[in-house]
């Protein structure tokens, strides 16, 4: 059976409502991110941190998946081998029934220890309190990666993309690494599908890449199909 990696960034959770980062609306054009997303910001002011993820987790409890995260999930579904990689800390893939998903950047919806990257806690509700403590008595901090922060599972990612049959990238400016060199990883014989209705730098890659210019909803479900369609029959 033909494995399948779908990549995806900020793009594919747009039509749901979820701010980008870097288009002209997106959260870096309101927040610095050096006041909220960085292990200084975080060590300087917990408390706009607490705040701003606060928002945002706020924002993913009342979006809700489009046809893009539920063709995803389609996907995976009739082809059992398909892997979710995403630079997304919402959980719209997982609402949308997709599975197993690699979240490189955290998750919006866990808190983890100060101590230990990846020991996390799941947080029922919108609100975190700053100051409630890890089991292992460590502050909690929301569970994403600042800039300049390790990414613990980038190296699973590298794997899985290295036995890609064909990869899917949508919505992503392909400006964070090291997540945007994902699609390096990609086997020689691998094409790579991009749904993305601007304009991405593809750099060396652009023959490899087949782009399709359109919003997630649009350009996700129909591609869905035809892979559907290729692989099963
Ligand atoms: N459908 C598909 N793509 C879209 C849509 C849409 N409706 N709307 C916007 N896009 C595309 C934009 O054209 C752009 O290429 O989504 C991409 C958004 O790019 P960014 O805002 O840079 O988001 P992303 O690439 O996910 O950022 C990567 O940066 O700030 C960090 O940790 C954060 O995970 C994030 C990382």
């Amino acid at each position: 059976m033909k494995r399948i990696v779908v990549f995806t960034g900020a793009g594919v959770s747009a039509e749901s409502g979820l701010g980008t980062f870097r288009d002209s609306d997106g959260l870096w054009e309101k927040y610095r991110i050096e006041d909220v997303c960085t292990h200084e910001a975080w060590l300087r002011n917990p408390q706009l941190c607490v705040d701003f993820y606060n928002a945002r987790r706020k924002d993913t409890l009342a979006a809700q998946p489009n046809a893009a995260h539920i063709a995803i999930a389609k996907l995976q579904q009739e082809l059992p081998g398909t892997r979710i990689i995403t630079q997304n800390i919402d959980d719209l893939h997982e609402r949308a029934g997709a599975k197993d998903v690699v979240h490189l950047h955290g998750e919006i919806t866990k808190l983890r220890s100060e101590r230990n990257e990846t020991a996390t806690v799941p947080l029922k509700g919108w609100e975190q309190h700053y100051g409630d403590r890890h089991p292992d008595g460590s502050l909690l901090r929301p569970y994403i990666v600042f800039f300049g922060e390790g990414v613990p599972y980038f190296d699973e990612a590298c794997r899985i993309a290295s036995q890609a049959d064909i990869m899917v990238v949508v919505g992503t400016s392909l400006n964070v690494y090291p997540a945007a060199s994902l699609i390096h990883y990609a086997p020689e014989h691998c094409p790579i599908y991009f749904v993305d209705p601007g304009k991405p730098e593809f750099g060396m890659w652009a023959d490899r890449i087949t782009h399709i210019r359109e919003k997630a909803t649009v350009g996700v479900p129909p591609l869905v199909e035809q892979l559907i369609a290729e692989i099963k029959n």
